[in-house]
């Protein structure tokens, strides 16, 4: 049988199809396509299943051996491929109707299961054969699950692979990357391709180009160029001592904007006010560091306000103080832990201040964090929207020195960087995450 585009009911784009065509040969029989965001790998997979039943038909395999789309969890399996599945098949190839309680459905005259998984529990999967496997974005799946289940699952019937997905760093998919490519670690039986996001063709160029005025370098090569990035060394990297300190001191007139990690000891603030520039973007200047050591919600909160309330007299001449110009942005899990003192929360304790607390119901992951933070620090092209004054030495020294674990995408906490750079994260993604990044692509910052 011959695959191309006659074969297919809809036309795949060039790059999609070079990945189809070299399906179900010798040489490559598990296949590796790294690409970027919006490529079209989604759209890839449901072509690939409809051709592994077709061919589970001519070849009569014995209906032992499934067909898989498997997505790192459940829920995304169930919402991302699921409902594409139930509208695959003509009415007449389905045995029964698709089982909503397993995803699964019986197609084609032989009932050949069809099976959509989630890999976050991926020791339950063990048991059936498998014809044909394909795991969408691979780069989230846990490093395990190929050599100790799925691999052994494909063994009775010579079954296929095709893991498809955008990077992550130098993981286990940037293994098996390199296993599909010629040289010294090329494997056999294993082939890979690479395709950023422009060879997919389903993103305009603008679309692109405003990806890239809010992206940090590292993440736009990561996201959009398909780039096995490494997460070795600095987390802040795109800090930068000559471009990014500026001089600024407090303006009492304007707003004060604080980033706040509840950590004790210590318990970290970085203070911050904001500016627009002429062509109406906001940039932000750190004017101030406030780091308590073994101290509670309480101190930081009247700490604050000694440093940047407003001193007023009321009607009877007694002097007040107001805080309400002062936005707080916390770690957002402070809405829910008590700290010892009298069993309010850390958030609560804030607000009997009088400050305003700017909070979400979860944090972000610690890793859109530290890429926001980059993004704020040098955009991909090359705007600097966050400034550090010289006077904030302790976070300056944490922006240089917070670094990853050797060899790990963990950032290594055991020098106490975190703190000021977790407060930093906060404020600048709560506060411009969601202006600067549109709901599409919020998506992959929480893949
Ligand atoms: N060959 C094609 N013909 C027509 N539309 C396509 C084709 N390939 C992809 N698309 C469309 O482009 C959009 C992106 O495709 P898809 O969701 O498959 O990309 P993806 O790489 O999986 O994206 P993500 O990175 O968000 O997971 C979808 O609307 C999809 O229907
Ligand atoms: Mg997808």
């Amino acid at each position: 049988m011959t695959a191309g585009r006659k074969n297919t009911r809809v036309s795949l784009t060039n790059p999609q199809m070079t990945i189809y065509q070299a399906g179900w040969k010798e040489q490559s029989r598990f296949r590796v396509a790294v690409c970027g965001r919006r490529f079209g790998k989604t759209f890839e997979t449901t072509e690939e299943i409809r051709r592994a039943v077709r061919l589970a038909v001519e070849r009569r395999i014995s209906v032992d051996n499934e067909i898989w789309y498997a997505a790192p969890t459940f829920r995304q399996a169930r919402k991302i491929f699921w409902p594409k599945l139930k509208k695959f098949f003509p009415p007449s190839w389905l045995w029964t109707k698709p089982r909503e309680s397993d995803l699964s459905m019986e197609v084609g005259p032989y009932r050949h299961v069809v099976r959509v998984v989630g890999l976050e529990n991926y020791d339950a999967l063990r048991g059936s054969g498998l014809f044909f496997f394909v795991g969408d974005e691979w780069a989230d799946t846990r490093p395990g699950v190929w050599n100790e289940v799925i691999r052994p699952m494909l063994s009775t019937a010579q079954g296929h692979a095709l893991f498809i997905g955008t990077p992550k760093g130098r993981d286990h998919f940037h293994e098996i990357y390199e296993k599909g490519q010629d040289g010294p670690t090329h494997e056999r039986g294993w082939w890979s391709c690479s395709y950023t996001t422009i060879e997919g063709g389903n993103v305009s160029e603008e679309e692109i180009a405003s990806a890239r005025s809010s992206l940090d370098p590292r993440q736009f090569r990561q996201e959009y160029e398909a780039s096995f990035e490494s997460f070795a060394g600095q987390c802040i990297y795109a800090f930068s001592h000559s471009g990014s300190i500026k001089d600024r001191t407090y303006d009492p007139d304007s707003p004060v904007f604080i980033g706040l990690d509840f950590n004790i000891n210590p318990m970290s603030a970085t203070v911050w006010q904001e500016q627009e520039t002429p062509e109406g973007e906001t940039i932000t200047f750190q004017i101030d560091e406030i780091v308590l050591p073994t101290s509670n919600t309480d101190e930081m909160a009247k700490e604050i306000v000694v440093r940047y309330g407003i001193r007023a007299s009321d009607f009877s001449g007694n002097a007040t103080v107001q805080a309400g110009h002062i936005s707080v942005y916390p770690d957002p899990s402070g809405g829910c832990r008590r700290t010892s003192s009298g069993g309010n929360t850390d958030i609560s304790i804030l607000k009997s201040y009088g400050l305003t607390v700017v909070t979400r119901r979860k944090a972000p992951a610690v890793r859109d964090r530290l890429n926001f933070t980059n993004s704020m620090f040098l955009t991909s092209s090359g705007k600097r929207r966050a400034f550090v004054s010289p006077r904030c030495t302790q976070s300056i020294e944490s922006y240089e020195r917070y670094a990853y674990l050797v060899n790990s995408s963990e950032p290594d906490k055991s020098g106490g960087y975190d703190h000021l750079v977790d407060a930093t994260g906060y404020y600048l993604f709560f506060r411009f995450a969601s202006q600067a990044v549109d709901g599409s692509r919020l998506r992959f910052l929480e893949r």
